[in-house]
């Protein structure tokens, strides 16, 4: 189906299921926010609280999380004004499609799934029903506003594929032309930012190790120190991207260079190319410091006024329903729902 037929409209969510990493931050939040301010889409960005609690949460840490997710948000430049920012429990139409989808997703599909098999580890049996679940909510948080373009990371590529799959499927089985074929918007130099210690494995708020990641709540020494030790071989760095190919740490570094310098990672190394680590690592340090410092300050300031958060996230909701009502009430029709 043609998506011209639907108003250009961006969707995208992040779990509070633990602090904020560069990944979310270099992968998501800060293409969120020129996607916001391009003015091109309405943008609509989310917490999605439902997804975190396929695996166990503590409630009063999930609270805090979702409530520091919303400071991460605005703190890096998502203005509650211009995008709908909210958290997916206070919009009861996610979960209902979800069900929906349910119906029409297939089990091999989900069986496909790398993150469900990742996440759930050798012990399948006793993995949660809505961690297997999962990309279904997930299609539907996309779905339930017709959004048309979805900025993520590397690692969501695969759900994002299920999502085209769910809106085809429903389309061709109720012979309509409802749920648009939604595009994966995975762009940059930091699509998929490694850890610091092992440039074979995504940066995750996961790790055991907290020296395998950056966090947003990280003070400049911390920040420091991290890049300082950061894993890498001895060589210096090359001039061209070709000799970045068996050097996964190196490459891993200039990328995270490139993103927040807004360059390509071509454009670094023609800078940088001869350098050796230690002196390049402290000029990565006081790059990432400058833009990271300005937004866990931010980040801080606006925990202590929780009411505010809480008040943002309500108002998110209800501009939210104004879209996901209707578009829940025909997809209900569409089933063949009495109302
Ligand atoms: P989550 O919460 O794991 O991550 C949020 C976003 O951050 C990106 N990301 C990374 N990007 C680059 N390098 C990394 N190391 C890195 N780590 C995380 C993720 O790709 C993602 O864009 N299933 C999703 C949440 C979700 C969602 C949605 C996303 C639920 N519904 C609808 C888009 C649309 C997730 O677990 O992301």
């Amino acid at each position: 189906m043609a998506n011209t037929a639907f108003q250009p409209r961006v969707f995208s969510g992040i779990q509070p299921s633990g602090g904020l990493t560069l990944g979310n931050y270099l992968g998501a939040l800060k293409r969120f926010t020129t996607m916001q301010n391009e003015g091109n889409f309405e943008t609509i960005y989310c917490m999605v609280d439902l997804h975190a609690i396929t695996v166990w949460q503590d409630p009063e840490t999930l609270k805090r999380n979702t409530r520091e997710l919303c400071a991460g948000f605005i703190a890096s430049g998502v203005d509650p004004e211009k995008s709908i920012l909210f958290n997916q429990s206070q919009v009861p139409e996610h979960a209902q499609l979800a069900w929906v989808f349910n119906t029409v997703a297939r089990m091999g599909w989900l069986n496909r799934m790398t993150q469900f098999k990742d996440k759930a580890g050798k012990n399948r049996e006793n993995a949660s029903v809505g961690l297997f679940a999962y990309p279904s909510l997930m299609a539907a948080d996309i779905l339930i506003y017709h959004a048309t373009h979805v900025p993520v990371g590397d690692d969501q590529k695969q759900h994002l594929e299920l999502t085209r799959d769910i809106a085809a499927k429903f389309n061709h089985d109720y012979g309509v032309d409802f749920f648009p074929i939604t595009e994966p918007v995975i762009e940059g130099a930091a699509t998929r930012v490694m850890s610091l210690r092992d440039g074979s494995k995504k940066m995750s708020k996961s790790d055991a190790s907290d020296m395998s990641r950056i966090n947003m709540t990280d003070d400049a020494d911390t920040i420091a120190a991290k890049l300082r030790k950061a894993r890498t071989d001895p060589d210096a760095l090359p001039s061209e991207v070709a000799g970045l190919a068996e050097r996964p740490e190196a490459r891993n570094l200039i990328n995270i260079y490139a993103a927040f310098s807004d360059m390509t990672p071509e454009q670094v190394l023609a800078d940088v190319g001869g350098k050796q680590f230690s002196e390049f690592k402290p000029m990565l340090a006081e790059l990432a410091v400058s833009k990271l410092s300005p937004i866990s300050s931010e980040m801080s300031r606006l925990m202590q006024d929780q009411g505010e958060i809480d008040k943002i996230l309500s108002r998110g909701a209800e501009r939210a329903r104004e879209i996901t009502e209707p578009i829940l009430a025909k997809t209900y029709d569409i089933v063949g729902m009495v109302r």
